[in-house]
């Protein structure tokens, strides 16, 4: 066994016995980290073929007022809002807002961002028509996901949508050890501390069972693309 090795299997072992709050905290230092390396907004689109789709489901549904939930820097409320909708972006990173809001300015967007880790969102219940949220739950154990979307469903009015994409993710290389509920912690210097799980359709049925009606299809290679209403 190598000296790395070593160093892998007693941090998982740490890791393992860890309380979760623990870990989740960990995860949100991870994304602090990460975004802090960051230092001028990337302004582009990512290349994901559901885009149009996003603007198109909340038309569908009259939405108008619309949260991006753990929106990074903001390619997605910034698309939205030149689609017209009026447009809330939350994310536990400072500077990811920081960036965020650089990029809505170039463009003189007005969006409202704010800095807020997502268990501990302030927003009044159904403040919004919809709630968007590209790849993040991923980030989230199930307990903590669950509660999420508990909090999604109230931040809704009735009859608001959610729309959210889930990655399939997990499987890449990296050093990790696993939660009781299957999600992967990283240990790896380039990942330490962040947290990522693959859901499955079924954890999904389960997660949104409060809601009304849930659609889904795979998109981009095997991601979820998933559509509830409340
Ligand atoms: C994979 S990125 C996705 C960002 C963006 N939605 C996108 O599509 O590019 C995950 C995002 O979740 C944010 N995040 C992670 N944990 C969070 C938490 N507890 N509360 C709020 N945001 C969180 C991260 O800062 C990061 O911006």
């Amino acid at each position: 066994m190598t000296k790395a090795d070593e160093i892998t299997n007693s941090e998982r072992q740490e890791g393992a016995g860890l309380p979760l709050e623990v870990v989740y905290q960990e995860n949100i230092s991870f994304w602090e980290k990460a975004w802090n390396m960051c230092k001028v907004p990337y302004t582009q689109l990512p290349d994901l073929s559901y885009i149009p789709r996003i603007a198109d489901e909340l038309n569908k549904n009259g939405a108008k007022k619309v949260l991006d939930l753990g929106c990074g820097s903001g390619w997605l409320a910034v698309y939205l809002a030149r689609q017209g909708f009026e447009v809330v972006g939350v994310d536990v990173s400072a500077q990811a807002i920081n960036l965020a809001n650089t990029w809505a300015s170039q463009e003189d967007l007005k969006i409202s961002f704010d800095v807020a880790d997502a268990s501990q969102l302030q927003y009044q219940a159904g403040s919004f028509d919809a709630v968007v949220a590209n790849s993040i739950f991923e980030h989230f154990p199930i307990k903590q996901a669950q509660q999420l979307t508990d909090k999604v469903n109230t931040m809704l009015k009735d009859g608001g949508i959610f729309i959210g994409c889930f990655d399939k993710v997990g499987g890449g290389p990296g050093e990790y050890y696993t939660l009781e509920d299957g999600t992967h912690v990283y240990t790896d210097k380039a990942r330490k501390g962040m947290m990522l799980r693959r859901y499955e359709l079924d954890e999904l049925q389960d997660l949104f069972k409060a809601f009304k009606t849930m659609e889904n299809d795979e998109v981009d290679g095997g991601s979820i693309f998933l559509v509830a209403n409340k």
